[in-house]
């Protein structure tokens, strides 16, 4: 690479961090959209009065029932039978993929609370065992199972038959490599179509917020390594990033 061409790319990345983030994100401003842009008819089931909550000004705009929206019409528009959860938390979303896809299972995965200081460093939340899934076990939902690991660690296995992932929501550590990491590891158990979908995805926000920075930086070195391709569908105010796993190429004729 020339001298010149090398010096251009680094002032780009001085200006935007994360370029091919930016150049391959389509933001849509309605659900009605999304689900234009993907041929999806369902709408998702919202329940829960933590989903029109109001904590700080992170929360304006409907932030939370913008990213239930994105989610629960993945899990609903899919046939969704193996989900994963990366990052359970108190489980609200857990509850609501669990809801969105019956005929499915959810496979929800938080690291054990004594193993958090290796973690990573951006974890904006550390429930204790009792708290993490406490909302979707007070519900009663039986289609989610439980998997304490640290995705540093773990490798994604479905049991015997091992099916391929229908729809991840990536939701855990927020540091890049923790992203990339677990976007790998759920990519190589994907099928064409699959859904991924990524939290602290909002590229507006990203100069303002260290972790949404860092997950935009996480997507974008997969853009870059040519693990993902295409677009990323991003519903205005929300912070989720769709990723939908398109069919392989096709090898070049001749
Ligand atoms: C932002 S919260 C998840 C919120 C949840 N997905 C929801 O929408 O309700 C992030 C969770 O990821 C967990 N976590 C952080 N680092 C992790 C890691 N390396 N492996 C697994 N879980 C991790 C944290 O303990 C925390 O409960």
């Amino acid at each position: 690479m020339s001298l010149r061409i090398a010096l251009s790319h680094a002032l780009r990345r001085l200006a935007d961090p994360h370029p091919r983030v930016t150049r391959h994100t389509r933001t849509v401003r309605t659900l009605a959209d999304l689900k234009k842009a993907l041929g999806w008819k369902a709408d998702p089931l919202l329940t829960g009065d933590h989903l029109h909550g109001y904590d700080n000004e992170l929360d304006l705009n409907d932030r939370r029932l913008r990213d239930a929206q994105v989610i629960g019409a993945a899990c609903a528009n899919t046939d969704a039978r193996n989900l994963l959860e990366i990052g359970t938390a108190h489980g609200q979303m857990t509850a609501l993929m669990a809801q969105n896809a019956p005929g499915g299972i959810v496979h929800t995965v938080n690291i054990p609370p004594e193993e958090i200081a290796d973690g990573g460093k951006r974890v904006t939340f550390a429930p204790s065992r009792d708290d993490i899934g406490r909302y979707y076990r007070q519900l009663g939902l039986g289609n989610i199972k439980q998997i304490f690991a640290n995705t540093a660690r773990w490798e994604p296995d479905f049991g015997p038959a091992n099916p391929p992932i229908d729809v991840a929501f990536i939701d855990g550590c927020h540091d890049a490599d923790f992203v990339y990491n677990d976007t790998r590891k759920v990519l190589a158990r994907c099928r064409p179509g699959s859904i991924i979908l990524w939290h602290d995805f909002c590229p507006p926000l990203a100069p303002a917020h260290d972790w949404i920075e860092h997950v935009c930086l996480g997507v974008d070195r997969l853009l870059r390594e040519r693990l993902i391709r295409g677009r990323i569908l991003h519903l205005q105010d929300s912070w989720v990033g769709l990723y939908r796993v398109p069919q392989p190429k096709a090898p070049a004729a001749g």
